[in-house]
């Protein structure tokens, strides 16, 4: 069974706190699914980490459909949320209904997310009554990083108090929860006190219902960074750059591929094919040669 977004609702009037990782690929939320993460964000956070570009201004519709389709793919139990990509709800309520249906029906993810607070809560009202849960989104927005950068919002009372006022719009107009990222942990806590739906945090402390990561920022995927809103629960940049110069040595000492990794044909075909030459074996590993060029020396990262 999936989870549903009247099961997050659940959660938070039982006071159980749940975990939401973003994630972007099939093989990925295959994982993630079978470890029991309940809410799968296929975030617009893929324009950073996955495409590697400056910031998430550049996703285009048509990304996040093709990432959220094959996250859908992927993930059997998990609540899957699309995020809405940089000006796809911005222009027009009319415009974010055609970019979230076509979010729905073409990945069958069961939910949208989108940026913004008292002045989106109209459009997400629209989005609500045509049947799409919205997952709302306030604080530190990155698609709004020309205008605030990446820095914490609402360390001052006019600042704090428009987020509480944007939390409550957002509650009045439907959503089914609301990401608080990059808020003190204090106003976070008080506007989880004063919304009856789960707010998810990152870099908001631990007062929220729920917590979402980036799953590049908790498997340590960029070795050279980590946010400090972030915990590694695993170094896989290492293990993947260990594992890939051990292929390379592989390959380049004739250790791979062996006996076991290629394909044996019939002898009586072979025999015809060599047909009196003299018979080419294949040996246990590559037979050891003597490089004509210096080829290609791998750079120390
Ligand atoms: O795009 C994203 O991944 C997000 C989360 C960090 C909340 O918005």
């Amino acid at each position: 069974m999936r989870v549903t977004v009247q099961q997050l609702r659940d959660w938070k009037r039982q006071g159980q706190r749940f975990a939401v990782l973003t994630c972007y690929e099939y093989s990925i939320a295959k994982l993630l699914d079978a470890a029991g993460i309940p809410v799968l964000l296929v975030g617009d956070s893929m324009g950073s980490v996955v495409l590697g570009f400056e910031n998430t201004l550049p996703v285009k519709l048509e990304d996040m459909i093709r990432h959220a389709a094959a996250v859908v793919r992927g993930a059997k139990q998990a609540l899957v949320v699309a995020d809405m990509p940089f000006m796809t709800f911005q222009t027009s309520a009319e415009d974010a209904m055609r970019a979230a249906a076509r979010l729905l029906q073409e990945t069958g993810a069961q939910a949208v997310k989108l940026e913004g607070g008292t002045t989106v809560a109209p459009t997400v009202r629209r989005l609500v009554d045509a049947g799409i849960p919205v997952m709302g989104h306030i604080g530190l927005t990155p698609q709004s990083v020309h205008q605030m950068g990446y820095k914490v919002q609402g360390k001052t009372v006019q600042v704090a108090t428009r987020l509480l006022a944007d939390a409550a719009a957002l509650e009045d107009a439907g959503v089914f929860s609301i990401v608080l990222e990059g808020v003190p942990a204090p106003l976070a806590g008080r506007i989880t006190q004063s919304v009856s739906v789960p707010t998810i945090g990152i870099g908001a402390g631990p007062l929220c219902d729920a917590q979402v990561q980036v799953i590049h920022d908790i498997l340590g995927l960029f070795t050279d960074f980590i946010p400090k809103h972030a915990r590694r629960y695993a170094d896989l940049g290492q293990i993947i750059q260990e594992a890939a110069r051990q292929y390379a040595a592989d390959v380049t000492g004739g250790e791979f591929p062996g006996a076991k990794e290629s394909f044996t044909m019939d002898e009586r075909v072979l025999h015809e094919l060599d047909a009196g030459e003299p018979r080419l074996e294949v040996p246990e590993h590559a037979p050891a040669r003597e490089p004509e060029f210096g080829g290609y020396a791998p750079q120390p990262s």
